[in-house]
């Protein structure tokens, strides 16, 4: 059967190809003249502000971006999505991650089944669990309290919790719950991030959950192995299954790992890894750091998203206006990079979260059918949290490159801080910066202004700002744990928005498997050599030489 045209060969694909040259005529500086324009392009949802007046765009770029959003039926896949439907097709599954935070009463099918129950059962499992573990009903080996927990896991298996984690910190909402607790995350195989997990902690008082949705990762396994020798050693063997605990869809080799299977919590094969923060992945750690009913805040926020996402007009819609906008500035202006700029320190692991979200998922090179495409996918996303950005690669943004920059304000500190006599907060400072690099961005400076302010001649170009670099503003109204899960679903649907556009499966992720058997035959002919002396074989000679090396040089 005949693959359906690529939306590169679409009507309002080649539409906007011919727009691209009249925005390139514009300048944001002229186009933020329009109030009208501007106040057009600002969108409220629960107390959420999205600005995307500083895009290079125009009105007229949204109705074509519209009729793209139509040509690729993306209402239609929407609702496959939220229908249950296999929409990853290379692994023959759904995607219903947002089963995960929907409401106990609601119905989500998965192959005919409702899964909501499913996800309701090892939430009210979790909740028992936590409850236990954190009133010292359930003790370790030596009848000790377990306060602190070491989740070991790696890539959607930790980054999503991380970010969860680290915006919870200083939230007071959060941290009342937290008290005398620690929540530590062990991912990198290194040997060192073993070390500084354990530094300080002592087994007796310790809770390891192995979180892993194969069960078979390698990092993860040999992690997990370190730290049930550190327990046993310490311990004895016996002490294992009050100090360790699993969260995996493969219940199989939980328990072959020698973890109660009554002490794993679930998930299911239609929840991607990146998109299981929602989980027992992050909400069985979460839930033991804070409570269950912090947890159940941040998932009524993602919750509130996911609706947001299927019902709203796309004008309204922040997930595919966001969207849209980024297949534009990539694959019509050619912005291939985004920057996520989070004006507060508790999103610091954001834009981890959401590179792994975003590239894993859109990173493809073929169409959901198989065929090479001749358009790029996905964004290099990168960030900071501000002012620190501003110090550190800022400047390549204003004067170098054109990068996309999202950035994304608080109105209210999760830590305020007010000094006597000074009427302008610290948090109204961080903020300062928040409204003032959207416009510098935007406007630039011209060598005009600049010799009006008596600037030397020699530095007019070195001081100069072209300008018209786009960016969304994003002002949530605090930073609690439901503003939390309502930013981390707004960036997953925007993710599979572009997903749907481009017409590519944002679900898999073949391409890292490759670097993963590579790293087995290495550590097959490592093995190979420590054990029986044998020569480097079978690589070629740049692998073989430097392998040799390590070999020889790490001998003693
Ligand atoms: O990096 C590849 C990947 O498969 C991710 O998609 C996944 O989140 C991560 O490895 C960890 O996998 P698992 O949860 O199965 O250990």
């Amino acid at each position: 059967m005949a693959s359906p045209p690529l939306i590169s060969e679409t009507e309002p694909w080649k539409d906007l190809r011919v727009h691209v040259d009249d925005i390139m005529k514009s300048h944001l500086r002229e186009l933020m003249s329009d109030a009208d324009r501007c106040q057009s392009m600002m969108v409220e949802f629960d107390g959420m502000l999205l600005d995307y007046s500083r895009q290079c765009a125009t009105l007229d770029t949204l109705k074509k971006l519209y009729n793209l959003a139509g040509a690729a039926h993306l209402k239609e896949k929407i609702n496959r999505m939220f229908n249950g439907e296999r929409i990853n097709t290379t692994e023959n599954r759904s995607v219903l991650h947002i089963a995960l935070r929907a409401p106990r009463d609601s119905v989500l099918n998965s192959d005919g089944k409702n899964v909501v129950p499913d996800v309701w059962q090892v939430l009210d499992k979790i909740k028992d669990f936590s409850e236990r573990v954190r009133s010292g009903v359930w003790i370790g080996a030596t009848g000790k309290v377990l306060k602190d927990v070491i989740a070991i896991g790696i890539g959607g298996s930790f980054l999503g919790p991380l970010f969860v984690h680290t915006a919870l910190q200083t939230d007071p909402e959060a941290t009342e719950f937290a008290s005398g607790r620690q929540l530590r995350f062990l991912a990198n195989v290194d040997p060192i991030d073993v070390a500084r997990n354990i530094a300080g902690l002592n087994p007796e008082t310790t809770l390891v959950v192995v979180v892993s949705k194969t069960f078979t990762t390698a990092e993860t396994m040999l992690n997990a192995r370190t730290l049930r020798e550190w327990i046993s050693a310490a311990l004895g063997p016996q002490a294992v299954s009050k100090h360790m605990v699993a969260v995996s869809t493969n219940l199989t080799l939980v328990e072959k790992f020698g973890i109660d299977p009554n002490n794993a919590f679930a998930f299911w094969d239609w929840v991607g890894g990146r998109y299981s923060v929602c989980s027992a992945v992050g909400v069985l750690p979460l839930s033991l750091q804070y409570g269950f009913d912090v947890v159940e805040k941040f998932l009524k926020g993602a919750s509130s998203i996911d609706q947001h996402f299927h019902s709203a007009p796309f004008e309204q819609n922040l997930p595919v206006l966001l969207g849209l906008l980024s297949v534009w500035n990539v694959s019509f202006l050619g912005y291939p990079a985004r920057a996520i700029l989070p004006y507060s320190q508790a999103l610091e692991k954001f834009a981890p979260h959401i590179q792994q979200v975003s590239m894993e998922s859109n990173g493809k090179g073929v169409s959901i059918d198989g065929v090479p495409l001749p358009y790029e996918t996905g964004e290099i996303d990168f960030g900071e949290p501000g002012t620190n950005g501003q110090h550190s690669f800022y400047q390549l943004i204003h004067q170098g490159r054109v990068i996309p920059c999202d950035f994304i304000g608080v109105v209210k500190s999760q830590q305020p801080v007010y000094m006597k006599g000074e009427v302008v907060s610290n948090h109204d400072e961080l903020m300062s910066n928040f409204f003032a690099q959207p416009d510098a961005l935007a406007y630039g400076k011209t060598p005009e202004q600049l010799l009006n302010e008596n600037v030397p001649h020699h530095l007019i170009t070195h001081k100069t700002f072209s300008g018209n670099r786009p960016s969304v503003s994003l002002l949530l109204p605090s930073l609690h744990a439901y503003n939390i899960g309502q930013l981390l679903a707004i960036y997953e649907h925007r993710v599979a928005v572009e997903g749907f556009i481009w017409g590519i499966n944002s679900f898999d992720q073949w391409g890292v498997e490759l670097g993963k058997s590579l790293a087995t035959r290495v550590r097959t002919q490592l093995h190979a050599s420590r054990k029986k002396g044998e020569p480097v074989e079978g690589f070629n000679f740049s692998t073989a030489t430097v392998l040799t090396r390590y070999l020889e040089a790490s001998a003693d």
